[in-house]
């Protein structure tokens, strides 16, 4: 079998070699997104918009509130969610992945600890199908939040806004920073024995 990651190595040669007089051009690998603006210009843009309606609209017991919410807000939610859903959608069928361009930093990179692109590209190479399943777990998260917005279900979007960021971080941890879900781990595992030492 050729192993998947040989192509996470070629890939900065062939987008560098697009620029050589040769009319060779790449333009899937062009024109395709890569991960990291996948993240910063769409799934993370959706989230946001979606957000900022939800907690301004949000209760005490932590569900919407339909009186703080108007036909703005609702049709703000249902088209944020939508293009959420396409968007993790075009996520998952994205192959081959590439986190980030050339000299293009990522979140963090850098700093002590911090994973780098080719620790995720590793991570992804590794398992690309968990890749597409969290992506479609967010797309089809995204398409319930549409529906009920759509639907002015105040109850099942306050729960959907509510469980977004744990559909994001279910990807991050696998994904992003893993070795944080090994120390997640650790410390569930290292409580009850705490816990019966005493
Ligand atoms: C299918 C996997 C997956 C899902 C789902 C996902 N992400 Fe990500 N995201 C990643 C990975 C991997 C990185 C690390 C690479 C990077 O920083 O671009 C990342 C990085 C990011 C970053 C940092 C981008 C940067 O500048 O480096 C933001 C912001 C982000 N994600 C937001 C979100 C939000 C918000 C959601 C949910 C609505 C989400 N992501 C869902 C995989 C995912």
């Amino acid at each position: 079998m050729v192993p998947k990651n040989f192509r996470w190595l070629i890939m900065p040669l062939a987008l560098i070699g697009g620029c050589s007089s040769e009319k060779a051009p790449e333009p899937a690998a062009k024109a395709a997104l890569t991960l990291q603006e996948f993240m910063t210009q769409k799934i993370d843009v959706h989230a946001d918009a979606i957000w900022a309606i939800g907690n301004a609209a949000i209760d005490d017991t932590a569900s919407i509130d339909p009186a703080k919410m108007d036909e703005k807000g609702w049709t703000g939610i249902s088209q944020a969610a939508e293009r959420m859903a396409v968007d993790a959608r075009a996520l998952a069928a994205l192959d081959p992945v590439v986190v980030t361009r050339p000299g293009v930093k990522i979140a963090d990179e850098g700093t002590a600890g911090a994973p780098s692109p080719a620790d995720i590209q590793g991570h992804i190479a590794r398992d690309h199908d968990t890749f597409r399943a969290l992506a479609g777990t967010l797309a089809t998260h995204a398409d319930g939040l549409a529906d009920a917005a759509r639907a002015r279900d105040a109850a099942t979007v306050g729960r959907l806004v509510n469980e977004m960021d744990g559909v994001c971080e279910s990807c991050h941890l696998e994904y992003w920073y893993p070795e944080q879900k090994a120390l997640v781990k650790q410390i569930e595992a290292a409580a009850p024995v705490a816990a019966a030492s005493r």
